[in-house]
């Protein structure tokens, strides 16, 4: 299969799009980011990784850092995690807070903001949110094998000044008790793993964990691995969860920054960049390009 051949098709129909959705602008400095941008890269275990367009340039992960901390809140807490989250797709915006009251301060799943919020709460477990964050970036770091992932300050910054919403779903939890740390101190931290700057290269090898592929980095045990792809195949896009399962058939997690990783089990680790999001705040054509490839591949898992 010729990889490289199909991510250049990818990128001159991408190049080609006449409408490339619209850039988040509920964070500032999400807001500067040319919409003209796109990047794609697929990480293969043997260490090979195809790129396309501006797969080297880092940008604001988002979103995706929900599966991260994911990881390291099951680490923390095993299966009784789920205590505190739910793992149902939601069917509901990713900042929604209609379920919370519904479901007495119980998020859906650890991927829609709630939930996200809660799981780092979680994975803080009593920490500084530095000691959190620190721990948080040395797991990006083996994944994707790269030493110079860092947080963007002033991103972390923009969301800390713009959060009222997240504040709000937080502060709902706390009332229902589902908030162990000083709220303001989990949210500290949940803005800056937001704040989390990769580029598709990166966040391809990053992906690569979740394989399951013979030499990929074995930061989870195969379990867990199985249960993280099944809540990003379901809840990884929020209310547009299904519509990207339908399309693409592969796990995937977007962030408003215009990324979506995604994992093909057994395969290979894939990114793609398009800061232009739709209407539920997904990439628009980081969601065309990878239906493109899985189609081109015969790689999604109903394939
Ligand atoms: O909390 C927020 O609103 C952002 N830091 C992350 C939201 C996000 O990436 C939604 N994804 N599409």
């Amino acid at each position: 299969m010729d990889i490289a051949a199909i991510l250049d098709d990818i990128s001159a129909a991408m190049a080609r799009a006449p409408d490339r959705g619209r850039v988040a602008s509920y964070i500032p400095e999400l807001a500067r980011v040319d919409p003209g941008r796109f990047g794609m890269a697929v990480a293969l275990p043997d260490g090979q990784v195809f790129s396309t367009g501006d797969a080297a340039l880092p940008f604001s992960i988002q979103s995706i850092s929900k599966v991260f901390t994911l990881a390291l809140a099951l680490g923390r807490m095993g299966d009784q995690f789920w205590s505190r989250v739910g793992r149902e797709p939601s069917g509901q915006a990713f900042n929604s807070i209609l379920q919370l009251e519904h479901e007495g301060g119980i998020p859906r799943n650890p991927f829609i903001n709630a939930g996200a919020i809660a799981t780092t709460d979680a994975a803080l477990a009593g920490h500084a949110p530095r000691e959190f964050l620190g721990e948080l970036l040395r797991f990006i770091r083996t994944a994707a094998g790269d030493e110079s992932i860092h947080i963007n300050e002033k991103v972390a910054a923009s969301e800390q000044a713009t959060g009222d919403l997240n504040r709000s779903l937080a502060y709902f939890m706390a009332a229902h008790g589902n908030m162990v740390n000083p709220v303001e101190q989990t949210l500290g931290a949940y803005f800056h793993q937001c704040a989390v700057e990769m580029s598709c290269n990166q966040l391809a090898k990053a992906a690569l964990f979740l394989s399951g592929t013979e030499g990929a980095p074995r930061l989870v045990s195969p379990a867990r691995r199985r249960r993280i792809n099944a809540m990003m195949m379901l809840c990884g896009h929020y209310d547009a969860s299904g519509d990207f399962a339908y399309r693409v058939g592969l796990p995937g997690k977007s962030g408003v920054g215009g990324g979506i990783m995604v994992v093909a089990p057994a395969k290979a680790g894939i990114a793609v960049w398009s800061p232009g999001l739709n209407a539920q705040g997904n990439s628009k054509l980081g969601t065309d390009a990878v239906e493109m490839f899985a189609r081109a591949t015969g790689w999604s898992v109903f394939d």
